[in-house]
């Protein structure tokens, strides 16, 4: 297999440090930009990979793309929280937008750049009903966040219009997974309440529906992306509903727990359900997600505590 450097931008957060793990048995040389942000120098082995601490958005992260001088890039640093982005509009578009943009801007001057693959989100598709989503459905984001990532996505476009640029676009449905900070995301939030013996917070009914998807498929898919053509946006998803009454009720099974939720009113803005065709990446590549919910579940809970039950495979 031929030799190849990979920088990998976000590389010391969830979803990185996946990737990095998938990546580590391969003769390939590692580089991650990372400002450590939410990222741990803990989450990699630093003896396998070349980490540079610096922010996507400075001279010092161009300069070390011009001299590592990568075939591959995989972007995942970013502001990702919803919620930050609604309150600090200006930081998430600074990071998500011009640090994007920096990032994209250096990889213009690699004469052997391969692949920049980007990691994007559901977001886009903002309150799309239109079920399931396709990469053509229409994009209308309903937060800064998704608008901010959705500019990402233009730039990259306009550079291979412009320029060629060879770019690959991964929507991610909602992931998740083991994490190593505190996240407010539907499952993190569950296992923080269960694991204090706490009611479980559910907005709404919780019949509202998610295309959950675990987070080493997402770094498989990211792995792939490095080589599927044509450039262009792809969806990676599970393309199945779940019920947000059903991830509690598989997290409770798997624990041997019987804890009942506690139900508050809907999030204004929040969207019903969400599922995201998963065909073309599919059949451009040898990728299929390898987890179900069940299975997803059970190894999230197994790597948070030996107390899970039973093995739901
Ligand atoms: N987790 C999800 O559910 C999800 C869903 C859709 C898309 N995504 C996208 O996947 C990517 C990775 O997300 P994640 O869940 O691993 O998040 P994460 O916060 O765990 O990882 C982001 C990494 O980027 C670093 N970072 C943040 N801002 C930076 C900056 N300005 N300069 C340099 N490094 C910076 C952080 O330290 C961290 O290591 C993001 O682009 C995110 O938008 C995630």
């Amino acid at each position: 297999m031929p030799k190849h450097k990979i920088l990998i931008t976000g590389g010391c957060g969830f979803i990185g440090s996946r990737v990095i793990a998938g990546l580590i048995d391969t003769t390939h040389d590692l580089y991650i930009v990372d400002n450590l942000s939410t990222g741990r120098k803990e989450n990699v082995p630093l003896d396998r990979v070349t980490l540079k601490v610096c922010d996507i958005r400075s001279v010092e992260a161009y300069d070390y793309i011009q001299e590592i001088q990568p075939e591959y890039v995989i972007h995942l640093a970013a502001q990702i929280d919803v919620q930050t982005s609604m309150e600090e509009q200006h930081y998430d578009a600074d990071v998500n937008i011009m640090g994007t943009l920096n990032i994209v801007q250096a990889c213009m001057q690699l004469p052997a750049l391969q692949q920049f693959v980007f990691a994007s989100t559901a977001a886009v598709y903002g309150n799309n009903t239109d079920l399931p989503l396709t990469e053509k459905s229409n994009t209308i984001p309903t937060s800064p966040y998704g608008q901010s990532k959705l500019v990402g996505e233009q730039y990259l476009a306009l550079m291979h219009h412009l320029y060629q640029l060879p770019y690959a676009v991964l929507r991610f449905a909602n992931v998740y997974g083991k994490k190593s900070y505190a996240a407010n995301d539907v499952i993190t939030s569950f296992w923080t309440k269960l694991s204090s013996g706490e009611s479980p917070v559910i907005f709404g009914d919780g019949k509202q529906t998610r295309d959950f998807i675990y987070v080493e498929d997402i770094a498989s898919a990211l792995i792939e992306a490095m080589y599927v053509t044509p450039s262009g946006i792809y969806n990676i998803s599970t393309n199945e509903q779940t019920t947000i009454n059903d991830v509690l009720r598989t997290m409770n099974v798997l624990l041997a727990n019987q804890v009942l939720p506690t139900h508050v009113s809907e999030r204004a803005g929040d969207i019903r359900d969400s599922r995201l065709a998963n065909d073309k990446f599919v059949h451009h590549t040898n990728w299929i997600p390898k987890q179900t919910i069940q299975t997803g579940l059970y190894k999230t809970l197994q790597n948070q505590t030996n107390k899970v039950k039973v093995e739901n495979k």
